[in-house]
């Protein structure tokens, strides 16, 4: 099979043959059709991200494909079936201390080595050997919609968070870094399941006025100035009443009062959810005990997003909720996969999705 091959940080991907990927006991094989590029692949791919990858590999977290071989434990997947193949990985041996990795994106953790070297390759190739419990069923689609459907996996990592803070309809919702790939998302995730307005933080006016014009007056656009008490005060005005949850998706580049002026905004009784990307010194909240105590509030972080996550989404998408017509794609072959990084690097943004099509040839918005 073709692949894009990253063989040393700092190099572009060269295109390779690498062997055709064979299904085993608990994992099948996958015809790649799409899959998502993110914006910060370039920082992945020139090691400034430091992400724990051993190399050569062909990178790609997940993507849309079809089902080409299973193993021998498949019970329901067959041939030719459209899948969601979910890049989070889980060891299958310590239900109490799961290890993961992303499949061709990262392990994370020594002691998940295993898992990336078996599941090593990612959906920057034609093929791609996956966990069987890793590929979930996406229904009929149009082969040209392939690339659109690789939105689910933007979709999903906020979906997860709001399912781990519990968001009910009616309530109110903070997104902080709502101009963001997966802030973004989350909005659009946040409005499906009901919610009676979602506060949308951003700096950029632009990304937030086309957030606002696109998802109507359930979203409420604030512009952050930095100041944190302002911003907060900014954020509670907007609101127009208590905020149940804030989902939070401030980058490494933020600062703790960036995430602090909508964290303390939350009501009495309300939840938090950290998914964004804080760390180091930069990452010590320094929450007040008596704050937390007294407010009974709940705050918690999130990886990624259950199993039982990826059906729901796709059933929003279906009913209409979704629509993933909201993304401006642009799609590039296999052969262009390293235009197609600089271009996510260039163009990061709620509504724009790079796609590379590893059966395809050239590039398409
Ligand atoms: N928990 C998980 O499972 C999970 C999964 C995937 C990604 N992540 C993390 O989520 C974070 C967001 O990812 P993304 O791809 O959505 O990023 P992104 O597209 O770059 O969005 C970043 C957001 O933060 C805002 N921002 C505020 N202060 C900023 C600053 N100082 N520098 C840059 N942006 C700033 C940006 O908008 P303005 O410029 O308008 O302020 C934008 O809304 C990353 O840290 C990523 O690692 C977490």
């Amino acid at each position: 099979m073709k692949a894009a091959v990253l063989t040393d940080f700092g190099a572009p991907l060269s295109i390779q043959a690498l062997p055709d990927p064979e299904p085993g006991p608990g994992s099948v094989v996958v015809d790649v059709a799409a899959t998502g590029v993110t914006g910060y692949a370039a920082n992945v791919f020139n090691g400034s991200r430091n992400y724990p990858l051993e190399l050569p590999v062909a990178p790609g977290p997940g993507g849309i494909g079809r089902v080409r071989a299973t193993g021998p434990d498949a019970t329901r997947l067959t041939v030719g079936e459209w899948v969601f193949c979910d890049p989070t990985v889980c060891s299958r041996d310590d239900a109490a201390r799961p290890d993961t990795i992303l499949q061709g994106w990262t392990y994370r953790t020594e002691a998940a080595l295993p898992l990336h070297r078996l599941y090593h390759h990612g959906s920057f190739a034609e093929q791609m050997l996956v966990p069987t419990e890793n590929v979930t069923p996406i229904g009929d689609i149009d082969a040209a919609d392939a690339g659109r459907w690789t939105a689910v996996g933007r979709l999903l990592v906020p979906y997860g968070g709001l399912l781990a803070g519990d968001l009910r309809a009616g309530e109110t919702l903070v997104v902080n870094g709502a101009t963001g790939g997966f802030g973004g998302a989350g909005v659009a995730a946040a409005l499906a399941m009901g919610v009676r307005a979602v506060v949308a933080t951003g700096r950029n006016v632009r990304a937030l006025e086309d957030l606002a014009r696109r998802f109507g007056p359930r979203v409420r656009p604030v512009q952050m100035t930095g100041v944190e008490a302002d911003d907060r005060r900014a954020i509670v005005e907007a609101a127009g009443g208590p905020i149940d949850m804030v989902l939070d998706f401030l980058p490494r580049e933020a600062t703790a009062s960036q995430v602090l002026a909508a964290v303390l905004a939350v009501r009495p009784g309300g939840r938090v959810v950290l998914m964004g990307g804080l760390r180091g010194a930069y990452g010590d909240l320094a929450l007040n005990y008596n704050w937390l105590m007294h407010n009974d509030v709940t705050i918690r972080g999130k990886w990624m997003y259950p199993r039982e996550a990826i059906p729901r989404m796709v059933g929003m998408i279906r009913a209409g909720l979704v629509d993933l017509g909201q993304f401006d794609l642009t799609e590039f072959g296999l052969d262009e996969a390293n235009e197609a990084v600089a271009h996510a690097a260039a163009n990061a943004g709620p509504r724009q999705l790079t796609v590379l099509r590893p059966e395809r040839v050239g590039r398409r918005s």
